[in-house]
């Protein structure tokens, strides 16, 4: 048994939380851990193993940053500097940059030399503080290439000591330069060929589609959902980044677990995702380079929507792999409070990965939750919202193990 004891303990508990004490924060608290699960949750005097603790001054439970292209290869440094003199994004893409241009790098990359990338990388974000990653395919755009991105990011995943991955195929991205002329088939093509071929190699647990006005359509990304669906596949939707074309009733259609982006939606949309208890996860990194206005939080709030906040770590839109920083900008851009960013790096993010039954806890730290936890260099949970720009931590538990 390992027993950490904190002179303050964020729980993220939702039966010990009250309007004062929102995170359920616990004074010299004690947390043990053992088998990989955590075994005491608690005020230190009333824990009653053995008393040879770990001490720390803040612990929160790992954070879990819940939309990441983290899989990609190369750099795109090059369109950054061209949107700073002020192309549009749009316009990059529409001329074989983009999305377009992280294939060519994902077509030039060994299956081994992403996932080694890709270790490089989780094990970076988890100096941050972060336990579990969602990580998106996306830049294969092709099937076999898709494939071969997510059989990487699966490679990754039987690591150990590594933030735990949820996988995400997304298949519905752009289409591929070979299929320009021929939409329909493309998407068919997705919808059922790759589908079926990621679900026989158990390859992803959702399915996610980039559903805007210049990228697919509500009618596009409903064939794609039917046949996850169909396979037993999960649903994340990017939605409302540039336009809320209606893809907020898509996603309650099919009951997805997270609409990502929202930059546009409308208060009917937001009610809508809040009745059908779909997340809500924000990717302030990405408004913040492509220099948008931010969602309309109090939108979200009002409908009472789960929020989730994350990096969206891509060479494009968030060339970043900070979950930290989304969290401060969820402040000083989006205006959060430090509740709801916590909780939107821990608690919500894992329900919006379904990591909230039984065998399979994490984001808060209850009884027989996974151990995932980290000790901060920091003594309250305000000052994680602090633009630091440095790690904080002090120690990471991940599955029970010190890393
Ligand atoms: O979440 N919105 C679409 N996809 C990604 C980034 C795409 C890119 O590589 O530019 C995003 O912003
Ligand atoms: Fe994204």
């Amino acid at each position: 048994v390992i027993a950490i004891r904190a002179r303050r303990l964020i729980t993220c508990d939702p039966s010990r939380a009250s309007s004062e004490n929102p995170l359920s924060a616990i004074e010299d608290g004690v947390v043990a851990l053992d088998g990989g699960r955590v075994v005491y949750v608690g005020k230190a005097s009333a824990y009653e193993g053995a008393a040879n603790y770990t001490e720390a001054s803040l612990v929160t439970p790992g954070l879990i940053d819940a939309h990441t292209h983290a899989a990609w290869m190369g750099s795109r440094h090059g369109e950054y500097v061209q949107r700073l003199e002020g192309v549009q994004y749009t316009d990059i893409a529409k001329a074989g940059g983009g999305i377009q241009a992280s294939q060519r790098s994902i077509a030039e990359a060994s299956e081994a030399e992403i996932a080694e990338t890709l270790h490089a990388r989780l094990k970076r974000m988890q100096r941050l503080g972060v336990t579990t990653v969602e990580v998106k395919s996306g830049y294969g755009l092709l099937p076999e290439l898709e494939l071969k991105q997510l059989r990487a990011i699966a490679r990754v995943r039987a690591l150990k000591n590594l933030p735990r991955i949820v996988p995400s195929a997304l298949l519905l991205h752009a289409v591929p330069a070979s299929y320009k002329d021929r939409r329909e088939d493309y998407v068919r093509l997705m919808c059922e060929t790759c589908v079926p071929l990621v679900a026989k190699e158990q390859l992803a647990e959702y399915v996610d589609a980039y559903v805007d006005a210049h990228a697919f359509s509500v009618s596009e990304a409903e064939q794609l959902c039917t046949s996850a669906r169909a396979h037993a596949l999960k649903i994340r939707l990017h939605i409302g980044q540039f336009s809320d074309i209606g893809a907020s009733a898509l996603a309650v259609k099919f009951g997805a677990d997270s609409v990502d982006h929202l930059e546009h939606l409308s208060a009917s949309g937001a009610r809508e995702l809040a009745a059908a208890s779909v997340h809500a996860c924000l990717l302030p990194i990405a408004s913040f380079t492509l220099a948008q206005a931010p969602p309309d939080i109090e939108n979200l709030r009002r409908a009472g929507v789960r929020m989730v906040v994350a990096s969206d770590a891509n060479p494009g839109t968030a060339p970043s792999e900070s979950l930290p920083l989304a969290m401060a900008f969820a402040a000083r851009l989006y205006g959060l409070r430090v509740s709801e960013i916590v909780l939107g790096v821990t608690r919500n993010a894992g329900s919006s990965l379904g990591l909230a039954h039984e065998s399979e806890t994490r984001g808060l730290l209850t009884v027989g939750a996974r151990a995932d936890l980290v000790l901060w260099n920091l003594d309250h949970e305000a000052s994680l919202i602090q633009p630091w720009g440095t790690s904080q931590v002090a120690q990471i538990v991940q599955d029970g193990v010190f890393v």
